[in-house]
């Protein structure tokens, strides 16, 4: 039976996948439906001195016409709409009935989280996860929330910021990082009226969700390679291989926000009982086992020459990979179940392997 259990700042977590600071976030009854659809922690929306005053619209799909929680999106949001009292009456104690370890987030200015951590502490929030996003500040927010509450306080990064060092900066004050916070600004133009399509000051907006996924795995690495404290990923996952990978990538846990945004508050047990299945299926026992595993081969260039071989078990002549082949180098024919890689025009780039939803290809040894 595989431990999805995790344990970090001295919180026990019933599995890794929480909410994050988002819509799928924004008030008590939505945190309490996450919990319900199986998240494994709760993290709550932002919250600061004074409510948002939110431009609308705040929210665009990268692509048009298709639903799935594996693409991008450009959100202008801004902080929670509701004030702090509201959440302090009635928003966090609906979260806290969960049962579940509730992480509140906060901002931004240190005057400003001095003044309300000590409340939210008060009222049974668990941890802290405080957002700089794009604001800086990260050490004195640290220092002045450490000066005021008990509770294991987290910092949240923001992806264009020198991750590494001020993990590592951080490191003596902070229980914990969350990386990363959505990734801008960009802009999307609605062809039909040549505007805008966010409301925001130039239409501006940040990009969550698949797209960004490989740069918050880079962040996540190499603030496990640099600090000893735990690592929350956050950043396109949808799957519970996309988890899986974090975790490899040395994060304890992992948050999903566009995710739970396009396919709702389900969406968090689907990818717990991915993660599980797919641990289940390699043969280990829990998320420990994997923890950190790809950090060893980051330090060099990892060679691996030579033409993908197949394992024509698994594969099911799908033609995906012939289809993203530059070199011409695949033929398969499902009428005639063929597949053959031409060694001699294969230039081992490797996309084929990247491009297989059935891991049927696979390169050196
Ligand atoms: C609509 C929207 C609103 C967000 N609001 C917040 C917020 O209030 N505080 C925060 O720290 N991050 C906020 N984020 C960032 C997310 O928590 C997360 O860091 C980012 O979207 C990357 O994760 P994802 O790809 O799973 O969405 C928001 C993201 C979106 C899409």
């Amino acid at each position: 039976m595989v431990d999805l259990s995790v344990e970090f700042a001295g919180l026990r977590f019933r599995n890794p996948i929480f909410t994050a600071a988002g819509p799928g976030a924004k008030d008590g009854m939505t945190l309490l439906n996450a919990a319900a659809g199986g998240a494994g922690g709760l993290v709550a929306k932002t919250v600061s001195v004074s409510p948002a005053d939110v431009p609308r619209p705040n929210m665009a799909a990268v692509l048009k016409g298709r639903v799935g929680s594996r693409r991008g999106m450009l959100n202008a949001e801004l902080w929670s709409e509701l004030p702090v009292e509201q959440w302090l009456e009635r928003e966090y104690p609906i979260a806290l009935s969960s049962g579940l370890p509730l992480i509140a987030s906060l901002g931004y200015k240190p005057e400003e989280v001095s003044k309300i951590a000590p409340m939210l502490e008060k009222a049974g929030i668990h941890a802290l996860e405080y957002s700089t996003h794009y604001v800086g500040g990260h050490v004195e927010i640290a220092k002045a929330l450490r000066e005021v509450v008990d509770i294991p306080i987290f910092a949240k990064l923001s992806p264009k910021v020198q991750v590494a060092k001020i993990a590592k900066e951080l490191e003596p004050h902070v229980d914990g990082i969350v990386a990363i916070n959505s990734f801008g600004p960009c802009l999307r133009i609605d062809i039909e009226s040549g505007k805008p399509m966010l409301g925001s000051n130039g239409g501006e907006g940040w990009m969550s969700g698949s797209a960004i996924r490989p740069i918050a795995m880079k962040c996540v690495a190499d603030i496990a390679k640099a600090t000893d404290i735990p690592v929350i990923a956050v950043g396109g996952v949808s799957s519970g291989e996309d988890a899986i990978e974090f975790i490899m990538a040395g994060a304890s846990a992992v948050e999903v926000c566009t995710a739970a945004i396009l396919e709702g508050h389900t969406v968090y047990g689907r990818i717990a009982g991915e993660m599980k299945s797919w641990l289940e299926s390699h043969g280990y026992d829990s998320i420990q086992d994997v923890k950190g595993m790809a950090l060893k081969h980051l330090a060099d260039a990892v060679v691996l020459s030579g033409t993908p071989k197949v394992d024509l078990n698994l594969c099911t002549r799908c033609g995906l990979c012939p289809k993203s082949c530059v070199y011409d180098a695949i033929t398969v024919d499902k009428s005639k179940n063929l597949f053959q890689i031409d060694g001699e025009k294969c230039q081992g780039c490797g996309m084929c392997i990247s491009v297989c939803p059935y891991h049927a290809l696979s390169i050196g040894s």
